[in-house]
């Protein structure tokens, strides 16, 4: 792909992410839920965002089937694919950033690569990797879209954690294991955990 030129930023002529997050009463963060498919993510970025919002703050999820038919839809799960979706995510996220919002991002990241991309576009100290764990058996026992069923049967090719990779990460900022917390208690976990960091 060829290099973008003649491009000049007016990144610092617009109102400054401060300004912005005072006006919203926080503090922005991105949070990243890596986890297997099936694993709750998703669940947990709703459940999350709802309570966020019903706690005063400003938040929004950023959710891999709702990327991945909008803007993403012209990606697949090849890793470079994947690769890819992930780096249009965190610069979207980065957007979200400096807007001064809190984002919730659900999206499997397979590898400790990926993620450390993620956190290299949008910047260690505004990134937080959250683990959302649940044994494989688990996720493919739950089998919630019936995709692990299509990957067993060959219908799906590099489904991950199945015939794809799934690295978990080494020192997450967090870690939940909704085999064994109940949907309540993983989101206030989170919340607990994210609490200093996003308030003003
Ligand atoms: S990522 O690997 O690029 O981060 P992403 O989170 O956007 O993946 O999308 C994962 C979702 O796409 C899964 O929850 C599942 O519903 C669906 N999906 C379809 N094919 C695959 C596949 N081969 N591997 C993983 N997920 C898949």
């Amino acid at each position: 792909m060829q290099k973008a030129t003649n491009i000049h930023p007016i990144f610092d002529r617009l109102l400054q992410r401060d300004d912005r997050e005072q006006r919203l009463k926080q503090h922005s963060k991105v949070l990243w839920l890596t986890g297997l498919s099936g694993s709750g993510k998703s669940t947990i970025a709703q459940a999350l965002e709802r309570k966020l919002h019903n706690e005063g703050y400003f938040p929004q999820v950023l959710d891999g089937d709702n990327i991945r038919t909008g803007i993403n839809s012209n990606l697949g799960f090849s890793l470079e694919d994947r690769k890819e979706n992930i780096r249009r995510i965190a610069e979207i996220a980065k957007l979200y950033l400096q807007s001064g919002i809190i984002t919730l991002n659900s999206f499997v990241s397979p590898t400790r690569e990926i993620r450390a991309f993620a956190k290299d576009i949008i910047g260690a100290d505004d990134f937080i990797e959250i683990y959302i764990n649940a044994p494989l058996e688990v996720c493919e026992a739950r089998d919630v879209k019936g995709l692990y069923k299509k990957a067993r049967n060959g219908e799906i090719k590099g489904f991950t954690g199945i015939d794809s990779p799934y690295e978990a990460p080494h020192s997450p900022a967090l870690e939940i294991r909704t085999d064994q917390l109940s949907l309540e208690e993983s989101v206030e976990q989170i919340y607990k955990f994210i609490l200093d960091r996003i308030s003003l």
